[in-house]
């Protein structure tokens, strides 16, 4: 593997951005910046961005009193901000509103049509704005959408055009079976297996009553359906980008589990419509709530980004949003509960040590050797994590270093051999900061800017205390 590809899913703009946008975004910077360290900047392409059309933003707009298109050029900003201040490296901000996205979808949806994958029909039922899709009955929780129980779903009949998912059903089952495309976590795969064994029927892929969209290129009349361009994101920036086109396929498209069906089922089968090479992976995520809530502009309980930064700074709001519960799992948070690792893990974990072996050095006057090497002793063990997506585990190998260098610290009772003159101090002290920059190594893309510091202050010939990194709140 020379390059690798992730991306996040483009998010609508009909909300600003809050903590749930922010966990699959923070968690796709980590692995990029993984994976920029292993294969170098240039071999690694990280995608994220806003999904701007359909019915859902259309209505935003009519209640802001303005333009679709002016509302998104007002809300983007919001989420190029947000990212800034997560320091969120990515390589491109896509909007499906850009005009070489708009013509690159019209080409593969004509090429599509013209393989007769496509014919028009009519289609009635239930639609929900929130979601952007239909719903079958069996969706329903008391007459409402599940995941949008504040909006009614609308009925709705209309002449649509459609695409013939069904005629994908064998072939998709065999791709995901083998792993052609990887679902991940494994416990994903078997629920869309199962779901996919079940009747699949042939969706709706453009809009008679939204005029907010991409036409449909040979019917002026109708838009394609948001879903089915916002999927075509993920290609068409490869396609139009300089430079890009090798990066297709992905390696992997970082979700949330709300919208695996859509990033497995209906994107591999237009992908294969379209003669394109199928992304390698798809992983969802759970959802990161707090005080049990899933945040959205329907349930009116966003929390932002700033708020997590305000309180607990950058690099500790990245670290605290990923390393929580499992990668793939749903975790609920309260501000205390995250208080409290911030101050264990944080402040008097990684902190403390890294202000006591200063402060160590500074006093035994340490001289460091230049060549001083630090390695990341469980390297294999950290790279199994990162590569099976576990961050959690990934980053939680620097509990037991810090425990160790603890024990260290307590067991060599380096103040005492300052005192004596003692020349072992230096062998002590040479482990102890490798054991901090190794430390530091292993967290580089969860906290760039904690470990540049702590690169710095422990790269000099002359080690001095520093600030602490992590203030106690
Ligand atoms: N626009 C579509 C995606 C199109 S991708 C081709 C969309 N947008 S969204 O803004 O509603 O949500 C996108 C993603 O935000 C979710 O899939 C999920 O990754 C993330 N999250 C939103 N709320 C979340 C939590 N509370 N917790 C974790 N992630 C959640 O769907």
């Amino acid at each position: 593997m020379n390059k690798f590809y992730l991306t996040t899913p483009i998010f609508y703009i009909n909300d600003v951005p809050h903590i749930g946008h922010a966990y699959v975004t923070v968690a796709a910077d980590i692995l990029a910046r993984y994976y920029k360290e292993k294969l170098g900047e240039e071999n690694v392409f990280f995608l994220t961005g806003t999904d701007e059309h359909g019915a859902k933003i259309a209505e935003a707009a009519k209640d802001a009193g303005k333009n679709p298109k002016e509302f998104a050029d007002d809300i983007v900003p919001k989420f190029e901000e947000a990212w800034k201040l997560l320091n969120i490296d990515y390589s491109h901000f896509f909007r499906t509103t850009d005009p070489r996205h708009e013509k690159k979808v019209s080409e593969i949806l004509q090429k599509i049509y013209n393989k007769g994958l496509i014919y028009e029909g009519v289609y009635e039922g239930l639609y929900c704005v929130g979601c952007e899709k239909f719903l079958a009955e069996s969706d329903l929780v008391e007459e409402k959408c599940p995941l949008h129980p504040n909006l009614t779903p609308v009925h709705q009949k209309e002449k649509n055009y459609f695409f013939k998912l069904s005629e994908f059903k064998k072939d998709l089952i065999g791709w995901f079976e083998k792993g052609t495309v990887e679902i991940l976590p494994k416990s994903k795969k078997s629920e869309i297996l199962g779901k996919l064994r079940d009747e699949l029927k042939d969706i709706a892929i453009s809009r008679e009553g939204v005029s907010w969209g991409i036409p449909i290129p040979w019917d002026g009349k109708q838009t394609i359906y948001v879903w089915v361009e916002a999927l075509f994101n993920y290609y068409t920036a490869t396609q139009f980008l300089e430079n890009k086109k090798d990066f297709w396929p992905a390696d992997v498209h970082l979700i949330g589990k709300d919208i695996l069906w859509f990033h497995t089922v209906i994107w591999v089968a237009l992908l294969k419509a379209a003669d394109l090479e199928l992304p390698k992976s798809v992983f969802a995520t759970g959802f990161f709530t707090i005080n049990g809530a899933k945040m959205s502009k329907s349930a009116g309980n966003s929390i932002s980004p700033k708020e997590l930064v305000d309180k607990f700074g950058v690099d500790a709001t990245r670290f605290l949003l990923v390393s929580r519960f499992p990668f793939g799992q749903d975790g609920d948070f309260s501000f205390e509960k995250l208080t409290e690792a911030y101050n264990a893990e944080l402040a008097n974990g990684l902190g403390n040590l890294v202000s006591r072996v200063a402060k160590l050095c500074e006093s035994a006057d340490f001289t460091q050797n230049s060549d001083s090497d630090s390695h990341v002793e469980n390297k294999e063990e950290y790279d199994s994590a990162i590569n099976d997506f576990r961050l959690e585990d990934a980053a939680s190998i620097v509990w037991g270093r810090i425990g160790e260098l603890d024990r260290f610290v307590d067991s060599e009772k380096p103040w005492e051999l300052v005192k004596r003159r003692d020349p072992k101090i230096k062998s002590v002290l040479a482990h102890l900061v490798d054991g901090i920059l190794e430390i530091s190594g292993i967290l580089r893309p969860f906290m760039p800017e904690t470990t540049e510091r702590i690169e710095k202050q422990f790269s000099e010939a002359k080690i001095k205390s520093a600030p602490p990194l992590f203030p106690r709140i």
